[in-house]
């Protein structure tokens, strides 16, 4: 390998132009080199195990990508750069190594790149990335034509690096995760706060100071830091060229009045007790006026006239991933955020809380099974402002696992922290799920972490539009709820979440939400009381209807017709008849599910079914159009009504048969004392079975031997063979595969093919 001298290495980079392969280059950083490379005039390649939107856009500019590492990809390159996250062994450092070829970090590549201008480093362990953009933007609109470097794409500066030819300075914002800080030896420094971070990497606050130490004696400029951070304060204090910023009596540059709003502050900056103006900053918390309080010092000592920097400041958006608002309406506020560290979650979180909403849910992904381990009690203590905290699993970035450190660790500590409202999620891809079922109106939402928890909120985001427009529809009477699991609404209780879970009050609302899922083309089902449904584990995508309340749940008797809403029981029919003197509708107080899924399924019990009952049903069709029909005029099967297969039934007059009280009780006590004594009263989903042409399903599987057969917490019922039940705790998985052996059972041994009468729907976990 040939090591370059820094003077070797600034001519070879940036007065020069050569073929060079970077790799790793789909990470923030790298990629960012190799804009800045590409710019620059040279030959560029790069790999990684995946692409990303940073190298589509690479591409765009010239960049050869390669997914995946492969030696001969780099073989014609005469510079390798590689990031920290690449491993000594990669294919491609072995090959550039043995061939003797310059193997280049990723910093020492910036800071030859930056040695190629007038370098300014913004350093800190919390801030940078938002204050080194701000600094670039200000410099930018002052006319200085920076290039820079920051370690997030902002969408202001229109990428995360850009080489200027025109200007002479170059902002970048320095890493101190791996020591690579110590490579940088700029004009300017600005150093925003020290903290314990990194504990991967350094032993001690003590070893992380003395890289700042090395990297302001390396600064022939001036030295910015805040005055505020104690650390900051002693280690840049005494210097010859420093220049103070902060809120405290003896700053340089020096911010008073401060006005915190929704998502701007407002402050007077004073320079050694002048006052230069007022300052407007449309980035959210305290810290970021302290921050910017920085850049203010930096533009003014570099001769940008202070107006011009309130103006810029102004105009400062900041970089993604940094309090940036997903979604925002009246009833919700969704909000992502980069922190990582105890101190940047405390104040995201202090800045979330500011704003005004009710409760702040948050969701966690930890990085790093190092970080995760070093600052657990920290981080216990970090989340009290939040009102609900859903932990994931640990983003590992590129570490090896530690034993018995998980998401789990720092839930715990939270929980041990006296904070009543933390779960925890292994599972990322269901993170959108657990926090959104959580949601009600005047909720903040905030995703916290360095890796990949952001794609979380963005789900929950593009569902949340959904959301409330289905709850525009179903209007203030109405319900809408996201991710609800429909465990909690079947009587096997198992199934997993509903994407959307709305409750219209009226017929014309639920005639509104078929017309728009038709629009929208969103799937739509319809939920009465889950007394015959079996929900797989991975539950529904789109619109699940559970019409009830309102009109849907009325029952009145007129004559010998009982007229009932799909949202009544049908026991409440049984009832209604029972006092009205009409009978013949006994059965139905045996069955646990609502008219409109005994209007579906023609429910039936003690050899009475439900259309043998009905009169005129009330449906609404796939366009949204009611109807009012006889049962002559539709097709009806044993368990089944093909006409209500695609029509969605509202309403349903019943006709009963004018009894005495004696005989309509006599029915009554017989039915119940048929179900308690044939049935199990544990957690089931009815008959799992349609009973064959050649007798009752029951006593197939009675005679089969297969009562008390189970998979899991699935088991069939010793009362009555055509009953699974649920013990507790029971999988849609686990009930599913013993219905397929009880198939397999009647089909190898009877010849019979066992047809379900449970609806089974939904996706697999
Ligand atoms: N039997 C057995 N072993 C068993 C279960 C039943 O030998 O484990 C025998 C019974 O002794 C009886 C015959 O099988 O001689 C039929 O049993 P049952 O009278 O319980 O009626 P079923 O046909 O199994 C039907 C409905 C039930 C309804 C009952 C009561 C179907 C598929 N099932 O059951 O409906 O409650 O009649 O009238 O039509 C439902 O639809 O979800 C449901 C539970």
């Amino acid at each position: 390998m040939t090591l370059a001298s820094e003077v070797d290495l600034r001519q070879l980079l940036t007065r020069e132009r050569h073929r060079i392969h970077l790799v790793g280059v789909a990470g923030s950083g790298m990629s960012g080199i190799a804009a800045l490379l590409l710019e620059l005039g040279h030959d560029v390649s790069g790999s990684d195990k995946v692409g990303s939107l940073e190298t589509d856009r690479l591409q765009r500019l010239g960049l050869r990508f390669h997914v995946q590492h492969r030696a001969e990809d780099a073989d014609d390159a005469e510079i390798v750069i590689f990031s920290s996250a690449i491993k000594k062994e990669n294919p491609i450092l072995v090959s550039a190594r043995e061939a003797g070829k310059q193997l280049v970090r990723r910093a020492e590549a910036l800071a030859a790149i930056m040695s190629g201008k007038r370098g300014i480093v913004i350093a800190g362990m919390h801030g940078k990335t938002t204050t080194s953009a701000m600094t670039a933007h200000v410099l930018r609109e002052g006319g200085l034509h920076p290039s820079h470097y920051v370690g997030a794409e902002i969408p202001l500066l229109g990428s995360n690096a850009h080489w200027d030819p025109r200007g002479e300075y170059f902002v970048a914002e320095g890493d101190e995760s791996d020591g690579t800080l110590c490579f940088f030896k700029p004009e300017h420094a600005l150093v925003l706060n020290i903290e314990e971070e990194h504990l991967d990497f350094y032993p001690d606050l003590a070893a992380i100071e003395s890289v700042f130490s090395q990297l302001l004696d390396q600064t022939f400029g001036s030295v910015f830091y805040c005055v505020d951070d104690p650390h900051a304060r002693r280690i840049c204090g005494a210097r010859a060229r420093s220049i103070s910023f902060g809120f405290a009596q003896e700053a340089d540059y020096r911010g008073t009045d401060i006005d915190l709003q929704d998502f701007a502050s407002v402050f007077c900056v004073f320079r050694r007790g002048e006052k230069l103006g007022e300052a407007v900053l449309n980035v959210p918390g305290r810290h970021n006026v302290s921050n910017s309080l920085g850049v203010i010092a930096l533009a003014t000592e570099l001769g940008i006239p202070f107006a011009k920097i309130v103006a810029s400041l102004r105009r400062f958006e900041h970089a993604r991933r940094r309090f940036e608002i997903k979604y925002q309406s009246d009833r919700f506020l969704l909000v992502d955020d980069y922190a990582h560290h105890p101190t940047e979650i405390r104040a995201t979180l202090a800045t979330a809380k500011s704003a005004g909403r009710n409760r702040v849910l948050t969701m966690f992904q930890p990085h790093r099974y190092s970080r995760t381990k070093a600052l657990r009690h920290e981080f216990g203590r970090a989340f009290d402002v939040a009102d609900r905290i859903v932990v994931t699993d640990i983003y590992p970035a590129s570490e090896a696992p530690l034993p018995g450190i998980s998401g789990q660790t720092i839930a715990d500590e939270i929980a041990a922290c006296g904070h009543g409202g933390v779960s925890y999620q292994p599972r990322l891809e269901r993170l959108h799920s657990d926090v959104g079922n959580m949601i009600a109106s005047g909720d903040l939402i905030l995703s916290l972490g360095a890796g990949n928890i952001h794609e979380q909120l963005s789900i929950l985001a593009a569902d949340l539009v959904i959301a409330e427009r289905l709850k525009e529809i179903v209007g203030e009477e109405g319900d809408v709820r996201l991710y609800e699991p429909l465990a909690k609404h079947t009587t096997l209780r198992v199934g997993g979440p509903a994407q959307f879970w709305v409750e219209p009050r009226s017929e014309a609302a639920f005639a509104d939400l078929i017309r728009y899922c038709r629009r929208e083309n969103l799937p739509l089902f319809v939920i009465g009381r889950g007394s015959n449904l079996l929900v797989r584990d991975g539950g529904m995508r789109g619109v699940v209807v559970h019409p009830c309340g309102g009109e849907f749940d009325k029952v009145d008797v007129s004559g010998n017709e009982i007229a009932a809403g799909v949202g009544a029981k049908l026991k409440q029919v049984a009832y209604a008849g029972k006092a009205a003197g009409l009978g013949g509708l006994e059965w139905m107080e045996g069955i646990p599910g609502a008219v409109g899924g005994g209007l579906r399924m023609n429910a039936g019990a003690m050899g009475a079914q439900t259309f043998d009952s009905v009169v005129r049903v009330r449906f609404l069709d796939g366009e949204g159009n009611a109807h009012t029909k006889k049962p002559s005029e539709l097709e009806i099967n044993y368990r089944h009504v093909p006409s209500l297969d695609h029509n969605y039934a509202v309403a349903a007059v019943f006709n009963g048969t004018p009894s005495t009280p004696e005989d309509i009780a006599r029915r009554l006590d017989e039915s119940q004392e048929k179900r308690r004594t044939t049935q199990p009263s544990a957690k089931s989903a009815g008959c799992i079975f349609k009973n064959p042409k050649s007798g009752p399903a029951g006593k197939l599987v009675d005679e089969l031997g297969l009562k008390n057969s189970r998979v899991g917490n699935a088991r069939v019922s010793e009362v009555h063979g055509n009953f699974i039940i649920n013990e507790g705790g029971a999988t849609a998985a686990e009930v599913l595969e013993l219905i397929e052996r009880i198939k397999d059972a009647a089909r190898k041994q009877r010849g019979v093919e066992l047809e379900t009468e449970v609806q089974i729907v939904g996706e697999e976990a």
